[in-house]
């Protein structure tokens, strides 16, 4: 049977107390919403629906999938009344699988099981959890078989305790999801049309209902609330560093680290706490990073030691350099093999080659650095004019001094040496020493004023 996808993501998700869509909030760097059209994606639907409110220009902007149908829930009634909104382009003859915005953990292999469980009848996905707080629960009969699915405000005495919750994810034909929503009615707590009735409908027309049961609650959790979206967050953030421990690579405290994109690592990288990667970082083997520190959209040699406090973004960094503490390497910077950025270097669009080392207190933008050239102490290039942006070229095994200022646009031929404390404003040939400072006077007599 053909799959379509329905995505509820239109309600206004009033107990997180935002001015941003709940769905759109962010686990691990994307949106809620995302991780859950991937997750569906990844069964390879005919289509996605997405069910969103009148006003989604947010939700166009932050989020991408192939093929995706946005549908327009003028007023939000509850999940049926969602579900109802996207039928109208759902094919009859297709199976329909109902996913929530705001569970963004489910798995794949979880919606495979549903969707394969799913021959006639409703497949309902649910989880055990001791406290159930506001969640839909399951009710059965005394042969165990699901008869009904009841709001928490809705439960009466008579439930009992139940601790099997629904997730709120089903698979249904559109067929029988069609004529079975026509059915239902707002008769209960919040005055909402429930999705969830849809089970009392299917048990009354004898439709065979299933249920999968996740092993644990964490893949289905609900996000309504911020402390809700903080739980999600770690049983994420636990999920990317368990797959990277199980890959050879060692955290010194996996529960203090955050991974916002994607990351691939080699073996035996160390990486120790309070480090954030963020968009697409690739570490070769044996990269140490220390703490605190931040990297985005980076690639790290075989080797490589990053020391605490340092922030690197859109950067590739070779093996066996050796960067910070607190450094700075900002986009467009490529650091070959050897590097040495030691404290408060600032590198940004600059190609520093094989074994470049600037230790301590510099500047250095849109320059490209020879082979095993020494950037002194606070040197500086000046590769803003206050209109342009200009390139310092500098050679290899160059020496420059400590505190120089060089004046892009430049070039530094190969074995130059500057005297520290030069301004350079005129190219410097090859294995000449250029001073660019005023010579030191001695006044003799001088008296000091009273
Ligand atoms: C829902 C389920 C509950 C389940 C829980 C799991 C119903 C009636 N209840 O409750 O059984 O335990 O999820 O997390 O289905 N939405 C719309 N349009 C609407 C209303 C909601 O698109 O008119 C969307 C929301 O954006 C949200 C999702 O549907 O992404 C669920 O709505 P929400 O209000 O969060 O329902 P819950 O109270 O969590
Ligand atoms: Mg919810």
């Amino acid at each position: 049977m053909n799959l379509e996808v329905v995505v509820l993501a239109a309600g206004h998700g009033n107990r997180m107390h935002s001015k941003v869509p709940k769905v759109l909030h962010h686990i691990g760097g994307k949106p809620m919403l995302q991780h859950v059209l991937e997750s569906a994606a990844a069964l390879h639907p005919s289509r996605i629906h997405v069910v969103v409110p009148r006003e989604h220009n947010a939700f166009i902007d932050a989020i991408s999938g192939d093929e995706l149908n946005w549908v327009i829930q003028d007023r939000q009634l509850g999940t049926a009344d969602a579900v109802k909104h996207a039928l109208v382009h759902v094919d009859d003859e297709s199976l329909l699988l109902v996913l929530l915005g705001d569970v963004p953990l489910i798995r794949t292999d979880t919606l495979r099981k549903c969707v394969e469980a799913t021959r006639a009848g409703v497949t309902v996905i649910s989880a055990i959890l001791k406290e159930p707080n506001s969640l839909g629960r399951l009710v059965r009969d005394t042969d165990g078989e699901l008869i009904a699915i009841v709001e928490s405000r809705d439960l009466k005495a008579a439930h009992g305790n139940i601790d099997e919750i629904n997730s709120g994810l089903l698979c249904v034909p559109a067929s029988l999801c069609r004529s079975a929503l026509k059915e239902l009615d707002n008769d209960n707590a919040q005055g909402e049309y429930y999705l969830t009735d849809l089970i009392e409908v299917a048990r009354v027309r004898q439709d065979s209902i299933q249920v999968i049961q996740v092993d644990s609650y964490a893949e289905v959790l609900g996000v309504n609330t911020r402390r809700e979206l903080a739980a999600a967050e770690r049983v994420y953030q636990k999920r990317l560093v368990d797959s990277l421990m199980d890959s050879g690579v060692s955290f010194l405290d996996p529960s203090r680290i955050d991974i916002r994109g994607e990351i691939k690592a080699g073996v035996d990288c160390i990486v120790d706490i309070n480090v954030v990667f963020e968009g697409s970082v690739s570490l070769a083997d044996n990269v140490k990073i220390e703490p605190n520190c931040v990297l985005r959209d980076v690639a790290i040699g075989a080797g490589t030691v990053i020391r605490a406090n340092s922030h690197i973004v859109g950067a590739v960094v070779g093996s066996d350099c050796e960067i910070g503490p607190f450094a700075r390497i900002r986009p467009g910077s490529e650091l070959a093999e050897e590097t040495h950025i030691g404290n408060f270097v600032e590198v940004k669009n600059s190609n520093l080659h094989k074994g470049v080392k600037a230790g301590h207190l510099a500047y250095i933008g849109d320059s490209e650095i020879g082979e095993q050239t020494n950037v002194g102490a606070g040197a500086v290039t000046c590769n803003f004019d206050g209109s342009r942006k200009n390139r310092t070229e500098i050679g290899d095994r160059v020496f420059i001094g400590t505190n120089s200022t060089l004046v892009a646009p430049l070039t530094i031929d190969s074995d130059a040496f500057i005297a520290a404390g030069s301004t350079i404003t005129k190219n410097v040939a090859a294995k000449e020493l250029a001073v660019g400072r005023s010579r030191q006077r001695g006044i003799k007599g001088w008296q000091r004023p009273r």
